[in-house]
């Protein structure tokens, strides 16, 4: 063949070189939108699936596929898709379980705003009609899926903002016993503290953004299921295309190892701040799943195995006012009034403001969201300077 212009040559140079007899320890990031085989028949084999591999990044990436199989083996589930955020994920799973016109949603009304207001409003315009009930009233929801034979019933382990914790085992029982699937986004709680699907849940939903990536530098989503509800989900995602970067998703499955190390310490740092704001007359009420005080103190115990209680916790502050919020998140010097989660950072948010915003103040109160009721995600720092932070962040309250 003559030699090739310069033109090509920038543009092929370099590539396809011969391929190498090694394998890096962690997965590297595959940044190609798509893959060629050496012979047109693996590619078409790969297409029709009879031959494992990779054609379109829409498809698949090997990155990402690493990270999936990561959340699959925390979560004990046959396997995992990722998503794009953990907004996604919520979708994704909502549609794979078959949501339609005539198979309503029974729904925790204590979820995080953007899936309430993704039930209330988006899905409602296209003729998807969802109960709100309260998840842990299980006569009510008992009553609430009789009546509306949902095909999905969806709940968060420990709920956004209030700390609520969802009886998983009975909500499954329930849930199948009526025909109907038991969607868990488990984003607070993590495979640390439950694993959603050996409890009875058919997806276990993750944000990944929060805790499984764990520094705060990624937006990510992720569903566990079983084969056949996968398979489902990755069909779905090859048209909706909602699909996970393999930067983002290398992020994630970097955090994933580091997951148990992180929560062991959030939620051992979550208790002590949680004892401690007890105690403070600045504070009207603490929701913790650890507090003994807790509805469901015991319910957590025993679904999370005496691992901890979770690193999230919501705490009212005396007068309840915006004003009084406001002022005692300005003041706080380490702990970061940023609106995200499950951070390595300590981190405060005003439901009102941001994550339950788009409810609005009459839904909120309805709910049980105060315009006094601070959120709290506490960090791996040491306790002591997390404690201290918010004593003079509350002292001038
Ligand atoms: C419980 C829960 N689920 C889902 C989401 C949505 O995740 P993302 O922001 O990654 O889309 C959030 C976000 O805060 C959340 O708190």
């Amino acid at each position: 063949m003559k030699e090739t212009s310069i033109f090509t040559q920038a543009v092929h140079g370099g590539e396809r070189a011969p391929r190498p007899d090694f394998r890096p320890v962690p997965t590297p990031i595959y940044r190609s939108s798509s893959f060629v085989y050496d012979s047109l028949q693996d590619l078409d084999d790969v297409f029709s699936g009879s031959k494992v591999g990779y054609v379109y990044a829409r498809y698949g990436n090997p990155t990402v596929h690493a990270f999936e199989m990561a959340v699959a083996a925390l979560e004990g589930a046959e396997d995992a898709v990722a998503y794009s955020s953990g907004m996604a994920a919520v979708y994704a799973a909502l549609m794979a379980a078959g949501v339609r016109a005539d198979r309503p949603v029974v729904c925790a009304a204590d979820v995080y705003g953007a899936t309430y207001a993704l039930l209330a409003k988006t899905l409602a315009e296209l003729g998807i009609a969802t109960r709100f009930v309260d998840i842990t009233n299980l006569a009510e929801v008992d009553a609430a899926i009789k009546e509306a034979q949902p095909t999905a019933v969806l709940c968060e382990a420990i709920s956004n903002p209030l700390m609520k914790v969802a009886d998983i085992p009975r909500l499954g029982e329930i849930a199948h016993r009526n025909g109907a699937q038991l969607l868990v986004d488990a984003t607070f709680a993590t495979p640390y503290l439950l694993r959603s699907l050996y409890c009875g849940a058919d997806f276990a939903i993750h944000s990944a953004t929060k805790y499984l990536a764990g520094h705060g530098d990624v937006l990510a989503g992720v569903v566990a299921a079983s084969n056949e509800r996968a398979a489902l989900m990755r069909e779905q995602l090859k048209v909706f295309g909602a699909n996970l970067g393999p930067e983002e998703a290398w992020l994630a499955l970097r955090g994933i190892k580091t997951l148990p190390l992180r929560m062991r310490e959030q939620c051992a740092n979550a208790q002590k701040v949680a004892d401690w704001l007890t105690s403070q007359p600045q504070v009207a009420r603490v929701n913790y799943p650890g507090l003994p005080e807790h509805p469901q103190y015991s319910l957590a115990a025993s679904l999370f195995g005496g691992a901890g209680y979770g690193a999230m916790l919501s705490f009212d502050m005396q007068g309840g006012t915006r004003e009084a919020v406001f002022g005692f998140m300005q003041r706080l010097r380490l702990i970061q009034p940023a609106t995200t989660l499950g951070d390595v950072y300590s981190l405060v948010l005003y439901p009102a403001m941001s994550s339950h915003r788009a409810l609005g103040p009459e839904l909120r109160a309805e709910l049980g969201i105060g315009e006094g009721l601070v959120r709290m995600s506490v960090g791996i720092e040491a306790v002591d300077d997390i404690i201290a932070d918010l004593q003079q962040a509350l002292a001038a309250s």
